[in-house]
């Protein structure tokens, strides 16, 4: 089975590259990724010889056709990934979220292919964090960022091609990740990486919002199951019930990493901050079977901790620009 995973330098797509080859390698594995500042092709090293990798872009149409043509299943992480850059610079996340999506889209459809498309949690907007709802397949899209208006319209466009063209597509919308090689934009490498380098974590605004949070292979697993069984045209939540604040978390790390858990600052907070994801996985747990495995976050937490300390040498050049970066917005 031939299989084409788009945006696999990234971090969850790396992981999933990984995961597949030791978990099911029956499938041959082809990668396209921009290798974008979010791409990092080390972080596929140790399996280069077991997949073939393209360096390109998923709005290039005649590559894609041509990628798309070649394999019997397409799974789609790449994307612009990240809220606070999408605040920064919104048209980036315009072309590759939307017309990179549209682009594999009319590809899958030419040659009748596969596609299961990752998305995320936060097309649904936020919660309150009294409220004890969760998202579930059925709630409203009310996206409030550049970012997650741009995965909103991906997720139409896949649902559009499903029906009017009969795209044999399923659609999966996650929590937010963490685990190994993941950027150090992101909340928790972030408060790791700082703690590492000597300086205090960052804490947007009072650190009240809540993250449903989930281990990368967690994620995966979920997604080889839609693969497996997943009907087409349905799309999937996928969440391990880990809710938890910021304030929580950046205390579990400072504690975990040794030091006083009042030891980081407050920041300016993101504008148009979701308070609340929580998510109801119970769709993807009783139609498909599946159950996350990583369900203990301190335990999780510990490991990535371990893994950043050990790996400096991938992280560390990528620090002092993404700091820059936040320093220019007071976070
Ligand atoms: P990431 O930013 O770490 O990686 C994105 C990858 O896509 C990079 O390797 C980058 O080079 C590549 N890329 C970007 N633009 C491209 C283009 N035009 N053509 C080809 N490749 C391109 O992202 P991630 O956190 O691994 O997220 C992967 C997917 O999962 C995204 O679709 C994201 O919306 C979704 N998702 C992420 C989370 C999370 O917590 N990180 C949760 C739910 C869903
Ligand atoms: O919910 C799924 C989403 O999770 C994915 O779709 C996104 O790709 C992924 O980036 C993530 O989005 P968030 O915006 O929730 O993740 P981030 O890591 O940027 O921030 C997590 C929380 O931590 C959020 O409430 C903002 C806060 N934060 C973030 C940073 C970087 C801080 O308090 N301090 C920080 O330094």
């Amino acid at each position: 089975m031939k299989m084409l995973v788009t945006g696999a330098a990234g971090f969850i797509g790396a992981n999933f590259i990984h995961y597949t080859l030791k978990h099911r390698p029956e499938y041959e594995l082809t990668v396209l990724d921009l290798l974008t500042y979010a791409g990092d092709e080390s972080t596929l090293e140790s399996v280069r010889d077991k997949i073939t990798f393209v360096k390109g872009d998923i709005c290039d149409k005649e590559l894609v056709d041509k990628l798309v043509g070649g394999n019997d299943i397409v799974v789609h992480f790449a994307a612009e990934s990240h809220n606070d850059n999408s605040l920064r610079n919104p048209w980036p996340f315009i072309q590759t979220n939307i017309v990179g999506t549209a682009t594999i889209l009319e590809a899958v459809r030419k040659h009748e292919k596969r596609l299961h498309h990752i998305s995320t949690d936060e097309v649904y907007g936020d919660l309150e964090l009294d409220d004890p709802a969760k998202f579930t397949e059925t709630t409203p899209y009310n996206p409030s960022s550049p970012y997650s208006s741009s995965k909103a319209s991906s997720d139409l466009l896949v649902k559009a091609w499903v029906r009017s063209f009969g795209v044999k597509a399923t659609i999966s919308n996650c929590s937010n990740n963490y685990g190994p090689y993941q950027h150090i934009e992101k909340f928790i490498p972030r408060q790791i990486t700082n703690i590492l380098s000597g300086v205090k974590p960052k804490l947007y605004g009072k650190g009240e919002n809540v993250r449903d949070w989930i281990h990368v292979d967690d994620h995966n697993a979920a997604v080889h199951t839609i693969l497996d069984k997943g009907k087409i045209g349905e799309l999937y939540l996928i969440g391990a019930n880990g809710e938890q604040n910021n304030k929580t978390v950046i205390e579990m790390i400072l504690e975990l990493m040794g030091k006083d858990k009042s030891d980081y600052e407050h920041v300016n907070d993101r504008p148009g901050h979701d308070m609340r994801y929580a998510i109801d996985n119970s769709k993807i747990v009783r139609e498909l079977g599946w159950q996350p495995q990583y369900t203990d976050l301190r335990a999780g937490l510990e490991a990535t901790i371990e893994w950043y300390t050990e790996n400096n040498d991938w992280w560390q050049a990528k620090k002092a620009e993404v700091e820059a970066a936040y320093a220019k917005q007071g976070q």
